[in-house]
């Protein structure tokens, strides 16, 4: 299965590391945060390297629906509520100063990667919801309105929260551009840091700092970004003659359906859950179902899914890794709203490793932590519990090994729409042959497992 990103654009592979070197920044991982911060960092004169496992875009990046939002759901009235108004706003203007430096760059660049600005609108069937976010937004700053008419969806709602001057994308078409004078090896996964060096299989990279912005952190300490990031799954249609929107469209709830238009194409993105879990009910036939219904004459392109990490307090983690570790940066826990905010990370890194002051630090940092964590931490305790129970269960049954997750053991879950084995406990995915698709697992399946579906 490949995005339609995928589909229209070539990425010209780069070599695998095959020796030692030595350079001011090493990034590890080749996404839209990786990227975007070697980019905002060799700009700044700092000599980068990019160290990619597989390919750059390869990851969670090439299959986004590429919306570049501040508005990131209903989260404004809660984070007035959570972290009060000055963080609440601090994040608002950092979102939208991201949607900004990818404008400046596409044009300084000329990166045609078929950019456009569009209005977002967060649609709802609650009007008390819609109308404390529209409230909440307008105060912090943002470009928000409550409307109610002139919404191109296929079902009715309430009405929506409406940004004006957002922007949509082609990611790999910008990746693409903005990697071609990054100096990045793919293919070269990294399985160890030990303070100013990293190692692959054929090649070390020592570094005066290090960044790892490879969606979740394969190293499970310091920082235990495993226990305080979990995964979510979500799924997308390419549709041809689906419906012509006015601008990018998401659902306030949980389940809520994204709609955006890419030239004639209309992709229809849901059924998101928590990865490893819920893999029963086809996603893509129930969203093929709601397309026929929705859109009759409607017709396939492609399909695709992606995952991203959620944090207890709905903020991703961008800043210094952990306590100890003084030149170890980390960007991660995106929302699935990466898009704006790897922009945030790439600038707030760059302003770190300048040592220049950027008020969105207190905002990121990965060093808060609250109450809210505590019960995340609780709740991802017992998800972790109930994976390894099904393992002393199945293993108990004697019904012949299960597979279990390489990262700290969980029993694996079958997921037969991607033919993927998925882990509930922290989201590590393996393909049929038990081969590493995601972290933060960093090896494939034990061929002593048996993968019997
Ligand atoms: C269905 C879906 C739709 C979405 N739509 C939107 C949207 O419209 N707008 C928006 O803002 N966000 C959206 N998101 C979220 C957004 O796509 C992600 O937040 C973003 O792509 C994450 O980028 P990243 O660079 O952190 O991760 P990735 O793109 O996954 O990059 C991480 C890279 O690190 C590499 N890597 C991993 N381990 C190692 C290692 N050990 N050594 C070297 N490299 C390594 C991986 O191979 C990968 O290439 C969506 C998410 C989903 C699930
Ligand atoms: S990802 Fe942690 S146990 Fe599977």
């Amino acid at each position: 299965m490949h995005s339609l990103w995928w589909e229209t654009c070539k990425i010209q592979e780069r070599q695998t590391l095959e020796k030692d070197l030595e350079t001011q920044v090493l990034v590890i991982g080749g996404g839209m945060a990786g990227i975007l911060t070697a980019y905002q960092l060799q700009k700044s004169g700092k000599k980068v390297l990019v160290l990619e496992a597989n390919r750059i875009g390869s990851g969670q990046t090439g299959n986004t629906t590429a919306k570049i939002t501040s508005q990131h759901g209903l989260c404004y009235h809660g984070f007035l509520k959570k972290i009060g108004a000055e963080k609440a706003r601090l994040y608002a203007r950092g979102n939208q100063a991201a949607i900004q430096e990818y404008e400046n760059i596409i044009k300084t660049e000329q990166i045609s990667c078929d950019f456009e600005k569009q209005s977002s609108f967060v649609y709802g069937k609650s009007r008390a919801d819609l109308e404390a976010e529209a409230q909440a937004a307008a105060f912090l700053g943002l470009p928000a309105s409550l409307v109610r008419e002139n919404l191109t969806l296929p079902f009715p709602v309430w009405g929506a929260v409406k940004f004006q001057n957002q922007a949509q994308f082609h990611p790999l078409k910008f990746l693409h551009a903005l990697s071609e004078h990054l100096v990045i090896y793919e293919h070269s996964p990294v399985y160890k840091v030990e303070e100013n060096t990293a190692y692959t299989k054929y090649g070390t990279v020592k570094a005066e700092q290090i960044i790892f912005t490879c969606h979740i952190p394969f190293l499970n300490f310091p920082g235990a970004y495993f226990a305080r990031i979990h995964q979510e799954r979500s799924y997308v249609l390419a549709l041809e003659h689906g419906m012509k929107t006015n601008g990018m469209y998401i659902g306030s709830g949980e389940h809520g359906f994204s709609f955006r238009n890419y030239g004639p194409y209309l992709l229809l993105g849901g059924m998101g859950h928590r990865t490893g879990e819920d893999a029963s009910l086809p996603k893509y036939q129930q969203l093929r179902n709601l397309a026929a219904k929705w859109f009759p004459k409607s017709k396939e392109l492609c399909c695709w899914s992606a995952q991203d990490g959620i944090t207890s307090d709905g903020i991703p983690y961008i800043g210094p890794y952990a306590k100890g570790k003084q030149n170890w940066y980390v960007a991660a826990g995106f929302q699935k709203w990466g898009m704006s905010t790897s922009m945030v990370a790439a600038m707030l890194l760059r302003d770190f490793i300048l040592e220049r002051e950027n008020p969105w630090e207190a905002v990121f940092s990965p060093k808060r932590f609250s109450t809210a964590d505590l019960s995340f931490l609780c709740k991802e305790g017992g998800h972790s519990v109930k994976g390894l129970t099904r393992q002393l269960l199945a293993d108990f049954q004697k019904t012949g090994k299960p597979p279990v997750c390489p990262h700290l053991g969980c029993q694996l879950t079958w997921n037969p729409e991607e033919e993927s084995w998925d882990c509930p406990c922290h989201g590590s995915r393996f393909d049929k042959h038990g081969n590493l698709l995601n972290g933060p697992a960093q090896t494939s399946l034990s061929p002593s497992c048996s993968l019997k579906k």
